[in-house]
């Protein structure tokens, strides 16, 4: 099976920059490849991720909160990534089912036992071959990121930010053969660099 990557970390910690860097140069290689982002990424996913993002004034209890995120996984993974791996596509994910993780067991305080549990029936035993956590303090993203338009989990209190930060390192040092955590202040071009050398290494473990 070709390697299922994904990328996590806060907000404003570069993971959408770093996806489609190494997506173009996985492609430069003549590797096929499929990027893709979380929420959203079908039909279905993306009328769930504006109500998730943009539902304004509409109440989202943290445990539907989890139920949608989780429909909008299951519809990528089953329309979009089983799919691209089953042809041979590597794919590459702008977040995955450890944002669920995160956001809805340390963020919104529900039991990580029964984030983990609603996550599994979305991810339907899919599970990265390497994550990258890009880590950067929270402010530092939310800086990054300007003044641009935030959605409704953006504007979440700056505790909650911290509990998804210190939540991904909680996830990343857990499970240390398949996260891969980066100093996400680093320059772009460091960072990219860090990425592309724990890609090669999987990949040649892969080889033999
Ligand atoms: N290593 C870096 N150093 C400095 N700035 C960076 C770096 N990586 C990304 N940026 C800039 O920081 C901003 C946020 O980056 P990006 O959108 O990739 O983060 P993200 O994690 O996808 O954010 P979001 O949470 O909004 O999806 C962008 O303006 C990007 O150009
Ligand atoms: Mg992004």
């Amino acid at each position: 099976m070709p390697l299922f990557i994904t990328f996590e970390g806060g907000e404003g910690s570069g993971k959408s920059t770093q996806a489609g860097l190494l997506t173009r140069r996985l492609e430069a290689q003549g590797v096929s490849v499929l990027l893709t982002c979380e929420p959203g990424g079908t039909e279905l996913g993306d009328r769930i991720s504006n109500l998730l993002k943009w539902g304004d004034g509409i109440s989202i209890s943290p445990i539907a909160e989890l139920m949608l995120f989780n429909a909008s996984r299951a519809e990528l993974v089953s329309r979009v990534i089983k799919p691209a791996l089953a042809a041979g596509k590597t794919v590459v994910s702008d977040r995955f089912a450890d944002s669920s993780l995160v956001y809805q067991g340390y963020g919104r305080e529900l039991s990580l036992a029964s984030v983990r549990a609603a996550s599994s029936i979305a991810a339907q035993g899919l599970i990265p071959d390497i994550t990258f956590l890009l880590d950067v303090p929270t402010e530092h993203g939310f800086a990054r990121k300007g003044s641009a338009k935030t959605d409704r989990i953006e504007r979440e209190h700056a505790d909650f930010h911290r509990r998804v930060r210190d939540g991904y390192l909680a996830a990343a040092r857990a499970e240390p053969d398949r996260w891969v955590i980066i100093n996400g202040t680093l320059p772009e071009a460091t960072v990219a660099g860090r990425i592309w050398q724990a890609v090669q290494a999987r990949l040649s473990q892969r080889t033999g």
